[in-house]
């Protein structure tokens, strides 16, 4: 594979070398938004953000970075790859010196030769308490159906949660002392690992039992599914409601989100982000699914980058409470400094989304979601709630807060709109607000670095240096665009029916054989990693930015792999046909005649 540093350290004379896994986990740590915010002022607009290209000299703006793919792309230069080839280019450095300062960025500690035992332990630990974690997922998700956990049954009951989402969360049941210990025990598990998961604890005569117990247990899993710790609710009024995993060797709560993974299933364009793990479960099984929980914090920037990887718009559903009030400003402030598109959900008549869709319903609930209302309305209505506008100095003071808000709206259209709803609805006349702003309006100097760097090197126009036909590029390209962004629904489908030389495209091929590669060998290295030519990652990183407006993945995946067995079937054909010109024995002529119409019939199926 391509990319593989060495390092030769001075005096020791022996090879390091960086690992995929290691170098996949320096770009994962470093969210290419961030990364590129440091450069670049970066404006959303919609899926992804824009900007003026470093790369180049430009007037409006033609560089684009998605928070999703994690690429960035200049559809003015054709400048593009990941987070590596950005701080690559931009600083001037080699790869491995990005590598360097990436990972010093991200804090991960780059292997030594006094670490690599250490680091290979501590990956082998990780490895064990994920697996024991699932053990435990699934063991308490069993013990629940026993008859022995009657009470466990009951609260299920009592708080309406149907079997399906039981299921779809693992919802499960401690034992009552030792049992999960004694079963991780009984399948070969060390002391050392069995404490390392948290999940059993070292008791005062050396023994370990289980941490949890008589707990309604609902494992917490990552964005990709592995099960990182648990949440253990009492059934009871008891104190403390909740137990939770501490934090461990696999488990950050400020780096999560409860219900990731399973909301990732659906449509998460929109995502609600609540304070329970009870709230989560509660609409997610009355059909809101685009739902997570924070993790029993105050909302972290990782969890904020989380949310906007994984959405365009985050709408706050916390408890309606002052502290709920406060979490949600805090949240609010950190999520609005990342550039995302906020929301806040008002919900009237129950303390938290989990009551209110019990007792109102999923239609009434998602009416407000879908009238959640704007970062500025809501600190409007905050300040409101501590002023009575019918005295007169606090009504001034309430202007020149509302100004102080304003002023940070950037866009006029915006203020306009607010403007014209504040004067109606606290009775202040336009001009006033638009006075008080326009005082506090400051010019904002623009602090983006100008960069002069070597111009980047022109892009390969693929269409013209092969002479390969326009339509079919777009097809080949649009193939490479859902393998890579759909390899669970694509991958098998397609390897299956399109090989390497049904593409024509030299380029296109020398990619798509790479994808194959790497699927083939279940690399988790991101793709861009894996080409050394800058011209092939800024073509990939083009196509990979590009918007082919897919609706329905099955169906678009269905007539690419109908238009590829068409051509074939054709080709096929014509060749029989020209066969059939020559001079055949007359059992080759029957043969032949044989297979064309096998050929025609198929033909007839696939239009
Ligand atoms: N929490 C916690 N420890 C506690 C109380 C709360 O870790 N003693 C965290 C949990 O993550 C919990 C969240 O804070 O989900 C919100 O608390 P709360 O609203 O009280 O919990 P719910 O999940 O809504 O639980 P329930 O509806 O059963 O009261
Ligand atoms: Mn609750």
């Amino acid at each position: 594979m391509s990319n593989k540093i060495s390092i030769w350290r001075k005096g020791f004379r022996k090879l390091i070398r960086y690992s995929d896994e290691l170098i996949e986990e320096i770009r994962s740590s470093n969210d290419i938004v961030d990364v590129i915010s440091q450069y670049v002022i970066l404006k959303r607009s919609g899926r992804n953000f824009f900007g003026l290209c470093p790369f180049h000299k430009e007037k409006s703006p033609s560089f684009s970075v998605s928070p999703d793919k994690q690429i960035f792309h200049c559809f003015g230069c054709g400048v593009g790859g990941n987070v590596i080839h950005f701080v690559s280019k931009i600083e001037n450095i080699n790869f491995k010196e990005t590598l360097e300062l990436l990972a010093n960025r991200a804090n991960i500690a780059l292997p030594t030769l006094d670490t690599s035992y250490q680091d290979n332990k501590k990956a082998m630990l990780k490895s064990k308490v994920y697996e024991i974690n699932e053990i435990a997922a699934k063991f308490y998700h069993e013990t629940l159906y026993k008859p022995t956990s009657k009470e466990a049954q009951e609260y299920i009951k009592k708080r309406r949660l149907d079997n399906r989402t039981l299921k779809s969360f693992l919802i499960g049941y401690s034992g009552t002392f030792d049992e999960l210990s004694r079963l991780l025990k009984e399948k070969g598990y060390t002391d050392e690992e069995i404490l390392a998961s948290s999940l059993g604890i070292k008791a005062e005569n050396g023994r370990i039992i289980d941490r949890f117990r008589r707990r309604l247990m609902i494992p917490i899993q990552d964005a990709t599914g592995r099960f990182i710790a648990f949440g253990g609710r009492v059934l009871d009024d008891s104190k403390p409601k909740y137990i939770n995993s501490p934090e461990n060797i696999v488990y950050s709560k400020g780096r999560n989100l409860f219900g990731l993974n399973i909301a990732k299933k659906g449509d998460t364009k929109k995502i609600i982000i609540v304070e329970g793990y009870m709230d989560a479960i509660s609409l997610y099984q009355r059909g809101i699914t685009n739902v997570v929980a924070s993790l029993g914090t105050a909302l972290t920037e990782n969890q904020g980058r989380l949310l906007r990887k994984n959405s365009e718009q985050i709408i706050i559903g916390y408890d309606a409470d002052g502290a709920g009030q406060a979490a949600t400003l805090r949240g609010l402030e950190i999520l609005q400094n990342m550039g995302c598109d906020i929301r806040v959900l008002q919900i009237y008549g129950a303390k938290d989304p989990d009551e209110f869709i019990i007792k109102y319903g999923p239609e009434r609930f998602q009416k407000c979601v879908d009238s959640a209302i704007s970062l500025v309305e809501f600190k409007v209505k905050i300040l409101k709630q501590n002023l009575n506008l019918e005295n007169v100095n606090d009504k001034i003071k309430f202007l020149n807060e509302v100004a102080k808000i304003l002023a940070k709206v950037d866009n006029n259209i915006e203020k306009e709109i607010y403007i014209d709803k504040i004067s109606e609805e606290y009775k202040i006349s336009k001009e006033a607000i638009y006075g008080e702003v326009n005082k506090l309006i400051y010019t904002k100097t623009n602090d983006q670095k100008i960069l002069q760097r070597n111009p980047v090197k022109a892009y390969i126009k693929n269409e013209k240096s092969e002479k390969v036909d326009e339509s079919i590029i777009k097809r080949e390209k649009m193939v490479i665009y859902i393998l890579v962004n759909y390899p669970e629904e694509s991958y098998n489908a397609i390897k299956n029916t399109i090989t390497p030389e049904d593409i024509k495209s030299e380029l296109d091929k020398k990619i798509i054989e790479k994808i194959y590669e790497k699927y083939e060998s279940n690399s988790t290295s991101d793709i861009l990693d894996q080409f050394e030519e800058e011209e092939v990652i800024n073509y990939l990183s083009g196509i990979m930015a590009d918007d082919f407006g897919i609706t329905d993945i099955n169906k678009c995946i269905e007539d690419l792999l109908n238009t590829y067995n068409k051509e074939k079937l054709v080709n096929k054909r014509n060749e029989i046909i020209k066969k059939l010109e020559n001079n055949n024995t007359s059992e080759e002529t029957a043969k032949l005649e044989q297979e064309l119409n096998e050929i025609i019939l198929k033909l007839a199926k696939v239009k």
